[in-house]
């Protein structure tokens, strides 16, 4: 119990009905309501999550209209720092912003995973990865809220496609949903303790998040242990009552038409409880004392700061695909003339469409930048090449190619249009404009030192990829992405991102690819546990470039791997130290990616899965120990007969990626959990393999089943394979016996 729960109590027990059911709905569509006559003030609520968006209007008449603020990489970008501490340092840079414009709590991060590149508001999302996704949430939450500002974990749960999202059903199975979909959810709740989560607009398994008591309630509020505010998707709720009463506690905007005496009448006439009312209002007041006492007024945020944050950021979150002869980084000294091609040259592309969308303070073109460091000696020469639409035309690619024709390099800056991403709509392709594809080609075929620059906030399609000395995916990287692009281009700053998601060769490769995106109304998630590198491992499919990957201008050497223990036990927590050692010329940061392999288990396992990383910085010829902690739960397997996270017990091989380095630990299940959930459809092989279930089940028959002597292997294989409720039918056993049987079995102890 915190400070404000016994305050929030007292409260609401001085409050109307009326009043109490005000607290559960938007005063507008970014403000709560109040209760003057007891001193509860009206919070401010504003979008995230790569800066802030505070509306210019109290309702939707305005658009999307905000005040200017800083904004940085979308979450695509970030997450390809793999450092989460960087987004904890974004998340205080946002919070002050925050405090600055009066916001109490910022609608962010969104932590769905990429099941599909063509997800329209993948450039607001972290990872394919539900590891990577829930650090990096967790580092941001914990940033914004360490100012005194909440956040708003969303979008609860499995809202991994625009397309139909506000109808639409996710089918997902219950292994694939906790070990993947809800996974980072968890983390992020559990260890960073978000004010606010939001519920999605589709459906889960046909029932509205919204109204889901099983998500909301079961598993967030009550597995889970999370105080906090249920809020909705802005208009996600339908049905009022149905929310309420399956753990929503705050619905937005509003209000809706006669709300009050709508919800007022439901509770006079018994078909609402008061207690459901009181619930959601009590959370909300403990939001609201909390989010007051915190508040500030009359402050300014550093515009200059936050910018160079962002600057730095962006430089930190950018990969290196493609380095061929080491022609990055560019020498100015050795050039005379640099050819900069691309329209996002002086207008960049860096950040998305939608909710997300900032008025930022100022907008730094890569163009600009790198005439600014690369100095008076070298001339820049500037085409635009495509067209905003991304056409391209016959004028406009002779005029590139003269440019890059003569000049001593290239720098190409394609990427996707605004038109191709956006909140509320999907991707129907990967490929980037057709003009922007032929662009690079052309070019590359007059200029073979010619450098490309992506800006995208999700996967694309590189048919062209062997044809450039040096590919720099930028992602979407904020307000002063031109700046970070011409610091990795000279070397300034050494490129250590890493891809938070696997790059595709082609679309029909991809893992949803055969389930997407649905039909009928609703999606099925036939692919399973398997998305991103988990399904291009298992099928054995190449991607064009694997999670993980990025490049650097120096190298580095690991060594020496050591695990504290060699067997681990659920509760336990596992430390792995590996020496890393930068090989090359100059300082740079590496992500030491550490994954665990199954070689046998029970269940259907992903080849490996990311289980621990970290970010160090080296100088030339410098070494250091990195230690990576691993608990024992983030080996667990979701075991769907027992509706629990299981320890299962076998040995298990961590890998350190990029490395031949591995250890072996053996897993330790505690005997209690490991044995199974028997039932009727247990096949007699599982009895046999249980000693507790051998004997009971020997006792049972008296006698061993299908033992005649001369039965052939096969045969027997065959009749234990059959589940233990066929005895019944072959008259092996009596159905009370079998009941009796069962409960037995199952007895604990
Ligand atoms: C989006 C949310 C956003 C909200 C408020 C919704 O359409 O899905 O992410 O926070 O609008 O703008």
């Amino acid at each position: 119990m915190d400070n404000y729960t016994q305050q929030a109590a007292d409260l609401l027990a001085q409050m109307t009905l009326e009043e109490k059911i005000d607290l559960t709905i938007g005063k507008d569509s970014w403000s709560t309501y109040g209760v003057p006559r007891l001193g509860i003030p009206s919070i401010n609520v504003a979008d995230g999550p790569h800066g802030l968006r505070k509306a210019v209007a109290r309702d939707l008449t305005d658009g999307l209209r905000s005040l200017p603020a800083t904004c940085f990489p979308t979450a695509s970008a970030l997450a390809c720092s793999w450092d989460p501490s960087l987004v904890e340092e974004v998340g205080r840079a946002i919070a002050e912003e925050c405090q600055a414009q009066d916001v109490q709590v910022l609608l962010g991060p969104g932590v769905n995973l990429k099941r599909t590149p063509l997800c329209g508001r993948n450039f607001e999302y972290y990872s394919e990865d539900p590891l990577l996704a829930g650090e990096m949430g967790c580092g941001f939450v914990r940033g914004v809220q360490s100012r005194g500002v909440g956040t708003s974990l969303k979008h609860f749960a499995c809202n991994n496609q625009e397309w139909e999202r506000m109808s639409i059903s996710a089918e997902v199975d219950e292994r694939t949903l906790r070990e993947l979909y809800l996974s980072a959810f968890e983390r992020i709740v559990k260890q960073a303790d978000p004010w606010t989560v939001m519920c999605s607009y589709n459906r889960l398994n046909g029932i509205p998040a919204a109204e889901h008591r099983g998500l909301l309630t079961a598993i967030l509020k009550d597995e889970w242990r999370y105080e906090g505010v249920v809020v909705s998707d802005w208009g996600a709720v339908d049905n009022k009552p149905a929310s309420l009463a399956a753990g929503l506690d705050l619905e937005m905007p509003g209000p809706g038409l006669n709300h009050t005496t709508r919800i007022a009448a439901l509770v006079q006439s018994g078909a609402l409880s008061e207690m459901v009312i009181d619930a959601a209002a009590l959370r909300m007041l403990r939001l609201i004392l909390r989010a007051n006492a915190a508040r500030k007024t009359g402050i300014a945020f550093d515009v200059a700061a936050h910018h160079a944050l962002a600057r730095r950021v962006a430089a930190e979150s950018i990969v290196l695909l493609k380095n061929t002869d080491g022609l990055l980084p560019l020498v100015p000294a050795a050039l005379r003339s640099v050819a900069v091609i691309g329209g996002f040259a002086r207008d960049p592309r860096y950040q998305g469409s939608g909710s997300s969308r900032v008025t930022s303070t100022r907008v730094d073109s890569p163009y600009d930048e790198l005439a600014r460091s690369l100095g008076d000696g070298v001339t820049l020469g500037y085409a635009a090449g495509y067209s905003t639409d991304g056409t391209l035309s016959e004028a406009g690619l002779a005029e590139a190619l003269a440019i890059a024709r003569s000049a001593d390099a290239a720098i190409v800056i394609a990427g996707l249009p605004e038109s191709y991403e956006a909140e509320g709509m999907d991707r129907n392709s990967l490929a980037l404009p057709q003009g922007h594809d032929r662009l690079i080609a052309e070019v590359c075929r007059v200029q073979p030192r010619t450098v490309v620059v992506l800006q995208n906030g999700s996967a694309v399609t590189m048919p062209w990829f062997d044809a450039p000395a040096a590919i720099l995916e930028a992602g979407l990287g904020g307000q002063a992405v031109g700046g970070a692009v011409a610091e990795v281009l000279l070397g300034v700053v050494n490129p250590c991102g890493r891809l938070a998601e696997t790059l595709p060769m082609r679309l029909e490769d991809t893992p949803a690819f055969l389930n997407y995106p649905g039909e009928s109304g609703s999606v099925r998630y036939g692919e399973g546990l398997f998305i991103g590198y988990r399904y291009y491992d298992k099928k054995g499919i190449s991607p064009r470039l694997p999670f993980g990957y990025g490049l650097s201008y120096t190298s580095f050497r690991y060594s020496g791997l050591h695990t504290d223990r060699t067997t681990l036990r659920a509760g336990e927590t596992l430390q792995i130290d590996v020496t890393v050692r930068n090989s090359g010329a100059r300082a740079g940061k590496e992500v030491v990616q550490l994954y665990v392999h199954m070689p046998v288990s029970q269940y259907n396992r992903p080849t490996k899965e990311l289980v621990a990383f970290a970010k160090v910085h080296l100088q030339p010829g410098e070494s250091r120990v990195v230690s990576l902690q691993l608990a024992a739960r983030d080996l667990m397997v979701y075991d769907t007969e027992r509706h629990a996270f299981r320890l299962e017990g076998a040995t298990c091989r961590l890998l350190v990626a990029g490395t031949d380095l591995s250890a072996e630990i053996t897993l330790v299940e505690d005997p209690g959990s490991a044995r199974r959930v028997f039932t009727r459809y247990t096949s007699l092989k599982q009895f046999f393999l249980d000693p507790e279930a051998r004997m009971v089940l020997l006792e049972t028959l008296q006698t061993m089943p299908f033992a005649g002597a001369d039965m052939p292997d096969t045969e027997r294989e065959m009749m234990f394979a059959i589940p233990i409720c066929k005895l019944v039918n072959f008259g092996r056993l009596a159905p009370e016996a079998l009941e009796a049987l069962l409960e037995k079995v199952n007895r604990p102890g």
